[in-house]
């Protein structure tokens, strides 16, 4: 139960009347105050950076080894993930599948994936219009992630709607979580199935996983987990943000006027992006004792649900919070979380991103923006189409 002195809102944060416009509602739960009760998800919510980046730098008192969904059943499931663990096992699962991920290891796939980006965005170009969710912005992740993991016989349309799914079930078991679930138990029987290594590509990212396995450094069992790892949290996450960016610089012309101008400001807008737009909404954490969050206690054992989309529009740390600023500088948004378990996909996807710009700024000098569909995700925020034309 909550302490008396909790603010209380009483909206369900998974609707789809939220889902669809969950800003005002972040600005409100951001008023009330640092953390608030939500009695129809049964949880705590905060909204405000200063407390977000508190609560993600604090991993032993807001622990993942819970889990980090928004429901008990998701909870259990997911226990001793890289996502749902804490030091030390977490340190151990992270340790193996960020190697491939590190800035240093990206280099030598670097020249691939921007002359894949180039030949891309050159013929998509050459038509005048296209999709810039379906066939742009989904290109690079589909590709490089299934070469990399090492799983290219894994069908397109399987791995997209697994991704999402996967995030759809972090979120509260509404219908949207439990029709997911068919979804993710496919994927977890696939991944986990006799015969998954003899399928994977020799040198790949899962191959690796196996390898650390007969080194002794994880368990033999959990190697399906980590190869969730690469392929759940890669996809629509990056798919997301790079149809956002686009929305946001095809929306306000005179900001990719200035990117076009000066290629340097490619980083600042994709942490603008991530900022204004940031594709994951949030987490949650479990409290291993009682925690003060700003004015408010909140008892041990409560799961709070830490909103970084909230956290990247709030006033008391962004000025003019909604404005869409590439000279802005954004990059401490919480868009890829913070601390121990910020996102270890990062710079991949930053390279991703990087890539299809830097194409973009020479070939595209407008954009010319359709009506976009919003995907309608538990935990993720982002579009399923965006008619584009560009000049
Ligand atoms: C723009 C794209 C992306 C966004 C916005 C994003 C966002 C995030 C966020 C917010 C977290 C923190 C979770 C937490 O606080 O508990 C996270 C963790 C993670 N991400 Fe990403 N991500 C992206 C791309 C990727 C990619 C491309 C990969 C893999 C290839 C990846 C793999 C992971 C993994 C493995 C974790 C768990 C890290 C840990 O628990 O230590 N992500 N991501």
């Amino acid at each position: 139960m909550p302490v008396t002195e909790c603010p209380v809102y009483d909206v369900d944060l998974y609707s789809d009347e939220v889902l669809r416009q969950p800003y005002q509602h972040y600005r409100a739960l951001r008023d009330l105050g640092a953390a608030v009760w939500l009695p129809r998800n049964g949880l705590y919510a905060v909204g405000r950076f200063e407390h977000v980046r508190a609560a993600l730098r604090s991993p032993v008192l807001f622990s993942s080894a819970q889990g980090v969904a928004a429901n008990d059943h998701v909870n259990e499931m997911s226990k001793g993930t890289t996502l749902a663990s804490d030091a030390p096992l977490h340190d151990r699962l992270r340790a193996i599948i960020a190697a491939p991920l590190l800035p240093r290891a990206l280099e030598q796939i670097g020249p691939e994936i921007r002359a894949e980006a180039r030949r891309l965005v050159e013929d998509l170009v050459s038509r005048g219009r296209f999709d810039a969710v379906t066939d742009l912005a989904q290109h690079l992740p589909l590709t490089i992630v299934s070469k990399l993991v090492g799983l290219e016989d894994y069908g397109r349309g399987s791995m997209l709607r697994w991704a999402s799914a996967t995030f759809n079930v972090l979120g509260a078991m509404n219908d949207r979580g439990c029709a997911a679930m068919t979804d993710v138990q496919e994927m977890r029987h696939y991944l986990g199935g006799s015969g998954i290594r003899e399928r994977l590509r020799p040198g790949s990212w899962g191959e690796r996983i196996f390898e650390a396995a007969d080194r002794g450094e994880v368990e033999a069992e959990r190697c399906p987990v980590l190869m969730r790892d690469y392929l759940g949290p890669s996809l629509d996450t990056t798919i997301f943000a790079t149809a956002n960016l686009i929305l946001l610089l095809g929306t306000y012309p005179d900001q990719w006027d200035l990117v076009r101008k000066d290629p340097a400001l490619i980083p600042g807008a994709i942490n603008e992006a991530l900022r204004l737009e940031s594709p994951i909404r949030g987490f949650t954490r479990h409290l291993t004792d009682n925690a003060t969050i700003g004015d408010v206690t909140v008892p041990n054992a409560s799961r709070v649900l830490l909103l970084y989309a909230s956290a990247n529009r709030d006033e008391r740390k962004w000025e003019d919070p909604e404005r869409f600023d590439v000279c802005r500088r954004a990059s401490d948004h919480l868009g890829f979380g913070n601390g121990t378990h910020m996102c270890a996909g990062l710079h991949l996807a930053r390279l991703e991103m990087t890539a299809l710009l830097e194409v973009l700024v020479e070939k595209v000098r407008h954009f010319d923006i359709g009506k976009p569909v919003l995907a309608l995700n538990n935990v993720l925020r982002g579009l399923v189409s965006l008619p584009v034309r560009v000049s």
